[in-house]
């Protein structure tokens, strides 16, 4: 047998050897509290509606989401994120500024069942309730009119807000949205509302699932307002301008295929850092585990891992609650 004529004197592997030194030197760590959970509440529905693209996900009626939202406190989870699911949609979305719209009418419930134990998040966007799928209202020719549509970003702000979000959440990528809504906010006395900016938000196929989740209208794509995947130093420029503006958290979105883009705006931003693990990326992994090709509690762990790794203070996912019962085991 061949025989080295030195040994390593460098071994890492003797901080691997048990359980306890691989917890004792571990550098990063995900608890409940860096979780968020997404949820979606649709309007007149009689019992929760399985989402076929992600399995184990529902629009959850009134009654439920109020369950799931209990659920999440228990279990420790860091917060909860609601999207409105209309019955009726118009060119404007009004069902997103009536404060008796579906959203709204959802973050009182939750407000009323968690108080302040769990942070309420709210999308402040209008793709969920316009009847041709944009996040914003369009021009003559069709396409999405950033400066119409800034208003009315205010005006939904300010309806979330007076139902009791703590955080509101801009996701359309309209130029100058986050000033907008913080002007609303304060002049409506709601200085005290954070606004947790989508910066970074990406033109991805991975939101295919959302478009089920939200039975989202939408013809043609967003790559007239969301960036474009290749791009990352324009991510950078996307925080700045939401910081200057009055971001006190910002996103990057998705998550697992923009790492690098994470890592940077965690380097760069001195406010907490959001990532969001979305639909695709929830339904990928679940494909694989259905097929018996993953390893479920393993892969999700190990993805949102990855996540906090990359510079993520917080995780929006889908497996919130599911993942902080295990992380507290
Ligand atoms: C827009 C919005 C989207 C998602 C969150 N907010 C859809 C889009 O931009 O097309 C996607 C979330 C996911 O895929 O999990 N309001």
């Amino acid at each position: 047998m061949f025989t080295p004529r030195s040994f390593p004197v460098d071994r890492p592997r003797r901080l691997r050897a048990t359980h306890g030194l691989r917890r004792l030197v571990a550098e990063t760590d995900v608890r409940p509290r860096h979780l968020v959970l997404p949820v979606f509440v649709a309007e007149g529905l009689d019992a929760p509606r399985p989402i076929t693209s992600m399995p184990g996900v529902v629009q959850h009626t009134r009654d439920s989401l109020r369950k799931a939202a209990a659920e999440a406190a228990a279990a420790g989870v860091g917060g909860i994120m609601l999207f409105g699911v209309p019955a009726r949609r118009d060119a404007v979305g009004s069902g997103a500024t009536d404060p008796e719209g579906i959203l709204n009418v959802a973050l009182r419930d939750v407000r009323a069942e968690v108080g302040d134990a769990l942070p309420v998040m709210a999308d402040t966007c209008l793709d969920e309730f316009t009847d041709h799928g944009h996040c914003g209202v369009l021009d003559e020719r069709g396409g999405v009119d950033n400066d119409a549509t800034l208003p009315i970003y205010g005006t939904m702000a300010v309806a979330q807000a007076e139902a009791g979000a703590h955080v509101v959440s801009p996701s359309g990528m309209m130029d100058g949205q986050v000033g907008v809504i913080r002007a609303a906010l304060d002049e409506a006395g709601f200085r005290d509302t954070a606004i947790l900016a989508y910066s970074a938000k990406y033109a991805s196929a991975f939101y295919g699932p959302f478009r089920e989740a939200v039975d989202s209208q939408l013809q043609g794509d967003r790559r007239a307002y969301q960036q474009d995947p290749g791009n990352a130093r324009e991510a950078a420029r996307e925080v700045a301008l939401d910081l200057d503006e009055g971001a006190d958290m910002v996103m990057v979105k998705p998550a697992m295929a923009y790492l690098d883009v994470l890592r940077r705006v965690a380097d760069s931003a001195d406010v907490p850092v959001a990532a969001y693990q979305v639909s695709g990326e929830y339904a990928m992994i679940s494909a694989a585990v259905e097929r018996g090709w993953l390893d479920r509690e393993r892969t999700i762990l190990e993805s949102l891992t990855g996540i906090r790794r990359a510079g993520a203070d917080l995780v929006l996912t889908y497996w919130a609650t599911e993942a902080a019962v295990w992380l507290d085991r």
